[in-house]
């Protein structure tokens, strides 16, 4: 689908890189000629991540980082300008999340996911703003959201409302750095099964299931198909996009949003008769 190394010669620091989309979305950009910072909380998850980016030929740097805690964040931007060279591309990917009744949460549930999401985003944002600004050449940033960040949704308040906030840096910042080359954009992915997402959000084989039959397409999304987008976004194929949120969920928000989407959704052999006797009552009613 790409050009052979069409990432060649750039460093693209991926948050949350040892697990999940985010893990996928560093092979990738590897496979196409990048180096890689992986960074997270935990040193194991972001070692193994990167020595599988180095079996691929490319290099790699771990770096155990709590994105909350803005003086590692700055400190991981300066080891990846220093071991790599420069700071080109910024995915801010790491996430918290959890399912919880609103009128459960304590403040400090609240600030967790806000802290991890937002500021944790803003964290990053920052300092690898400020290093793109320095060099001159400008960069790109990708910010993992979801659709509920412009819909909402229910029982996981904290996550809608730090995603919204990513999503509204997002736009802000495209016109705000257009001047110093950097591009921002965002990926609002539906269910892709990850470990991570489905230990917060659907535990049981029940809950998925229900989620698939939510999706228009009825299948959750496979990697492969996220790290594509990821690699088109934070790579000079899209070039004049920028303040831009791509979804990547197979139809379901809005098949939620529309007003008779159900009827999309169950057997066509019960909808149409309904449909035609509606039809032919609406004639002889006149
Ligand atoms: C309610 C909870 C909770 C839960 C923790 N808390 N889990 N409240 N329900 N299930 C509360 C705690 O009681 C505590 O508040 C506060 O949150 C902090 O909890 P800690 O365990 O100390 O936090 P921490 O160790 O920093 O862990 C952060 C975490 C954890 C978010 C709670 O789940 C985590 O590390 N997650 C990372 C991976 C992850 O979540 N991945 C999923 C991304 S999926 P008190 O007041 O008691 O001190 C995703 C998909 C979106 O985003 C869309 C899908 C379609
Ligand atoms: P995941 O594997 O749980 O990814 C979350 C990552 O964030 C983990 O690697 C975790 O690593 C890291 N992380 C958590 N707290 C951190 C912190 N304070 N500092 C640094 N890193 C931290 O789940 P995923 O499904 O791949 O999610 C990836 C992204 O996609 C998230 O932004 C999520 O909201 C988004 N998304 C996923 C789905 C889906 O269905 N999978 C749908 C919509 C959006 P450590 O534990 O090592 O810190």
């Amino acid at each position: 689908m790409f050009k052979e190394r069409c990432l060649e010669g750039r460093t693209a620091i991926v948050t949350g890189g040892g697990t999940g989309l985010g893990l996928s979305m560093a092979l990738k950009f590897a496979d196409l000629g990048a180096n890689l910072v992986i960074a997270s909380r935990s040193l194991e998850h972001v070692e193994s991540a990167a020595e599988r980016v180095r079996e691929r030929g490319a290099k790699a740097i771990a770096v155990a980082c709590d994105v909350r805690k803005f003086e590692e964040v700055e400190a991981m931007m300066d080891r990846a300008e220093e071991d790599l060279g420069s700071v080109d591309i910024l995915v801010n990917n790491a996430a918290g999340n959890f399912l919880c009744p609103t009128e459960d949460l304590t403040p400090n549930a609240f600030a967790t996911v806000i802290g991890i999401v937002l500021q944790g985003s803003f964290h990053c944002t920052l300092a690898a703003g400020r290093k793109m600004i320095a060099s001159g050449k400008g960069g790109t940033m990708l910010n993992i959201l979801t659709s509920y960040a412009w819909t909402g949704s229910g029982f996981v308040v904290p996550s809608a409302a730090a995603k919204a906030g990513v999503l509204a840096m997002t736009r802000s910042l495209a016109v705000e750095w257009a001047k110093y080359k950097i591009r921002v954009n965002g990926i609002a992915p539906g269910p892709f099964p990850t470990e991570g997402a489905w230990a917060a959000l659907l535990p049981t084989p029940e809950m998925a299931e229900a989620a698939k039959n939510k999706i228009p397409l009825k299948r959750f999304g496979e990697h492969e198909e996220l790290a594509n987008l990821a690699v088109y976004l934070v790579s000079d194929y899209s070039g004049y996009i920028t303040g831009d949120t791509v979804t990547i969920d197979g139809g379901e928000w809005l098949a939620g949003a529309g007003e008779f989407n159900q009827l999309a959704m169950a057997d066509p052999a019960a909808v149409k008769p309904l449909i035609a006797a509606m039809r032919s009552g609406q004639k002889k009613g006149g």
